[in-house]
């Protein structure tokens, strides 16, 4: 067969590959490791996957791709981050400092600081300077090895403004190397103009943002013609005390399913108020943070299709001392992804290697669990688990390569950047 990339030699090699869908529970400690291994793409799609002996035989001309040489280096799929607020204006540096100095990230946003602080940066930002400041972060992202990444609204909190957050999305998406999946997270915070009626802000986002927004369509063109993508394929709320309870969490996010949004939800990342029971109970791709879920459920979630996404860049962030019981989900033979909620609060963090790093240590995750929560199972998480995410024959071409002799310096080693080349869609990037 023909080939127009192959990457050859590699001392480790994973493959991550999980082809019934997320790796649940003891599967996760499998990464598919394959010594010697090679991978062959040709026009940005995998073809061939294996011991390298095995996948040059299958080659007719070799020598017409591009060769990258792995040989004493690690390749695995590219890193999936499926829980990200990386579109901002701005930061709040001011805020880490007063946290430092004792305040609590609930307290700053009760007193109209932490994310409205941010929504209002953003409100007076335009669309080109939210486009510029952003893509520095894509940049770093994909030179930390991330391909494939979720974004998340809700720093404009008024229907313009979450629809020019969408708009950015949608330009960063055409622009850049990485694909992007937007999310539509219009219940981020209850903005200052509706300060004590919450419920009034539901109405909003139900009656008027999700119907301007569920039903937006862009019209891409590409080489093979024009065709129709939505605005936001997911919908998010932030259900937690001073956000919205789990009465207007569900409101929002049943509208939102009835759109055809697909569904997300921070749960129990301050307070455990219900959030992973009703995205069990809704059918949710995905449950976020997960840091202080009851053990009830935490054994619903392990239970059901809804993939529990940890982000322990946030209890980091915050110098908190509490972390995803992770080992516990596993044992109960759940589907644990990883991502690095990147946002100017909580967690300023571009690096999924940083995110494995932690995740080793403070979810006490092997690095093969943790890489495949990165790679294979956060694909799940967007729902491109049968795309993307791990390298098998027929999946899209997103692969690294890391200047390490072994697999487990992932996670091993931290704070410094260990990808060496990024490959998108096949090409190098
Ligand atoms: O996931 N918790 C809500 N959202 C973010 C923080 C966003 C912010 O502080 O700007 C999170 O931690
Ligand atoms: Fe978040």
């Amino acid at each position: 067969m023909d080939a127009d990339l192959l990457i050859l030699n590699a001392a480790h090699l994973l493959t991550c590959a999980s082809p019934d869908g997320p790796k649940r529970g003891a599967a996760l400690a499998d990464p598919g490791l394959i010594h010697d291994g090679a991978v062959a793409c040709l026009a940005g799609q995998i073809v061939a996957v294996g011991p390298t002996s095995e996948v040059l035989a299958q080659i007719d001309e070799p020598d017409a791709a591009v060769i990258i040489d792995a040989r004493g280096k690690v390749v695995t799929p590219g890193f999936v981050d499926p829980h990200t607020h990386a579109l901002w204006a701005g930061d709040r540096a001011s805020e880490f400092e007063l946290r430092i100095a004792g305040a609590t990230y609930l307290e700053i946003m009760h007193a109209g600081g932490g994310i409205m602080n941010t929504v209002r940066a953003t409100r007076a930002a335009s669309l080109d300077d939210l486009i510029d400041e952003t893509l520095l972060r894509l940049d770093m992202m994909l030179m930390h090895g991330t391909t494939t990444a979720e974004i998340k609204t809700g720093y404009g909190l008024d229907t313009a403004t979450e629809l020019k957050m969408l708009d950015a999305i949608r330009v960063l998406d055409e622009q850049h190397p990485m694909d992007l999946v937007p999310t539509f997270l219009g219940a981020h915070a209850v903005p200052a103009e509706y300060t004590g009626r919450t419920d009034d802000y539901v109405d909003l986002v139900v009656n008027e943002m999700l119907p301007a927004i569920g039903d937006l369509r862009y019209i891409v063109e590409t080489p093979d013609g024009e065709y129709n993508i939505r605005a936001a394929d997911f919908c998010d709320v932030f259900c937690e005390v001073g956000a919205f309870d789990v009465a207007q969490s569900r409101r929002i996010l049943e509208a939102a399913k009835e759109m055809g949004l697909s569904l997300k939800i921070h749960a129990d990342e301050f307070e455990p108020l219900g959030g992973t029971s009703l995205a069990v109970e809704l059918g949710a791709v995905s449950a976020d943070h997960l840091v202080c879920t009851t053990d009830e459920q935490l054994q619903a979630l392990a239970a059901s299709d809804t993939i529990a996404v940890s982000l322990p860049g946030t209890p980091f962030g915050l110098a908190h001392s509490h972390y995803t019981n992770a080992r516990r989900l596993i044992d109960l033979g759940g589907a644990l992804a990883l991502a690095s909620d990147l946002n100017p609060g909580t967690s300023w963090c571009e690096s999924m290697q940083f995110i494995i790093a932690l995740a080793c240590r403070a979810l006490k995750l092997t690095p093969a669990e943790a890489i495949n929560a990165a790679t294979i199972n956060a694909a799940y998480a967007l729902s491109l688990g049968e795309y993307l995410g791990s390298l098998e024959v027929g999946k899209q071409a997103d692969i690294i390569v890391l200047d390490i002799p072994d697999y487990r310096h992932l996670g091993y080693r931290y704070g410094t950047n260990l990808v060496e080349t990024v490959v998108k869609r096949g090409q190098v990037v």
